[in-house]
This record gives C-alpha cells, structure tokens and sequence, in this order.
C-alpha cells in the first residue's frame, strides 16, 4: 500500500501538477514566475546560503539525471573502483555543500523578522522539504554506499518504467525506509513546482544568472 503510494500514486500526480498547472500559472500569473527577490532585505547570510545551495544542489541533480538519461556510460564511468571512489566522495562532498546552504537559508528566514513578512507558508513548506530532502540524499550516500552505482541497476530501470507508463515497483519496494522517503521527497517537491517560487527553475535557461544586478532606490526624505 504505501510502496503503490510513493511508487506510483505520487510520481503520477506530481506529473499532473506539473503538466497543468504550470502552464495555467504562465498565462494567469506570469509576474510571478520567478524568484521573489529579498537580496533587498538581508542580504549578508544569503550570500553564504545561496552560492553553497546552488553550487552544491546543481551537479548533484545533474548527476541524477545524467544516470537517467545515460545509464550506460554512467556504468562505464563507475565501473572503476578509482573512479567510483573519486566520484562519489565529489557527490558527497557536494551534498554537504548544498546542505549548509538550505540550513543556512532556513536559519535566515527563521531569524530575520522582516523576511517572515514576506514568507508564505508554500516557501515554509519548500524549505523543509529541500532541507529534508538534501539530508535524506547524504544520508543514502553516506550509509547506503556506492549509491551512484546501485542507483543506475535500480531507481534507473524503476524511473524508466514510470516514464513509459508501465511501473515496476520490484526494482525500489525493497529498500529502506530512507530511500523511499527520499523518493516520495523528490515527487512532492516536483509537485509543489507549480505552487512555488520553485517555479523559477523553468526559466529557461538560467537566463537570470547574467541577469544585470538589479538597482533599488528607496523613496524616502532627502533622496527625492
Ligand atoms: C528533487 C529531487 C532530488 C533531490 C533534490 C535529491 C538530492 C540528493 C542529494 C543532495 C543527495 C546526496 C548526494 C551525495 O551526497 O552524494 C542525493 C543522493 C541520492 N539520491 Fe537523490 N535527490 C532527488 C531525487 C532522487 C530520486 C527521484 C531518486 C531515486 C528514486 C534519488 C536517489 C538518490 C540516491 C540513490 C542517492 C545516493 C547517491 C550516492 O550514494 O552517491 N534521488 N540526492
């Protein structure tokens, strides 16, 4: 019951979400498809939550889907004990990066009273979930190891079944509770995209990291 919930049930109606109501957010609230910006507000801890979230989350995800994608030479490339160990101590190291970071960005909304003005409870619910996420991922790689190989003769095969709308849950129903939760983890967050400020991750493709700095003025007495 709950492997059919987290295996199939879930990833199914994260699909969903995401396939209707992202583009019914495009054309009904396209100001809102991006990133609330609150540089403006604190400024000092975000820098040293943002980078390390972003840098660390980045290639982590890319290295999910590389296996998705390319299982085969993801295999080649793993095949090799140097290689393997070089590869996944990269992964964790990134990992731990990526968890300072949301810690971090968590910290800073629960101490900065200004922000918790503008903090809506779907930022409240994307924060713990990533922070959880995050922890439940270096938890897998730190006591399930080799996870980047395991992964691709099992999570791979089981993503692919849900791609092609045949899903086989015997390639995942065995594992510990953990990787489960980081499974359904990963669903619910893909569900929330559409809801959240999570959105901007769509917009394609990355444009706004050369964006120019954006220049506030502040209309007060004297500055007029
Ligand atoms: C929102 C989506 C996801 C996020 C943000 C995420 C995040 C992470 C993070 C931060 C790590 C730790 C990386 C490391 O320290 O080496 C990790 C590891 C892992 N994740 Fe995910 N993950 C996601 C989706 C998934 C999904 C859908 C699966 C499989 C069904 C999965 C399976 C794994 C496995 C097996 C590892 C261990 C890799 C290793 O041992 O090197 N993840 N994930």
């Amino acid at each position: 019951m709950l492997n059919s919930f987290i295996f199939v049930v879930l990833p199914y109606a994260a699909l969903a979400l995401v396939i209707f109501v992202t583009p019914y957010r495009y054309f009904s609230d396209r100001l809102t498809w991006s990133a609330y910006s609150t540089q403006f507000l604190e400024r000092k801890t975000l820098l040293w939550g943002i980078n390390p979230w972003h840098y660390g989350i980045l290639p982590v995800l890319a290295a999910h889907f590389l296996g998705v994608i390319a299982p085969g030479p993801m295999k080649a490339l793993l095949g090799n004990q140097n290689r393997l160990l070089v590869f996944e101590s990269i992964g964790l190291a990134l990992g731990l990066f990526a968890l300072f970071g949301c810690l971090l960005l968590l910290l800073r909304r629960v101490n900065t009273p200004i922000l918790k003005r503008v903090t809506f409870a779907s930022d409240w619910a994307l924060l713990y979930l990533l922070a959880a996420q995050t922890l439940s991922g270096v938890y897998v790689a730190t006591y399930m190891r080799w996870g980047s190989q395991w992964y691709l003769h099992t999570a791979v095969p089981y993503l692919w079944s849900l791609l092609t709308f045949n899903p086989q849950l015997e390639y995942v129903t065995d594992f510990p509770l953990v990787f489960k939760l980081h499974a359904a983890g990963a669903f619910l967050i893909v569900a929330l995209l559409p809801f959240t400020k999570l959105v901007h991750l769509l917009y394609v493709p990355f444009d706004f990291l050369k964006d120019p700095p954006i220049l506030y003025r502040w209309r007060s007495k004297g500055s007029e």
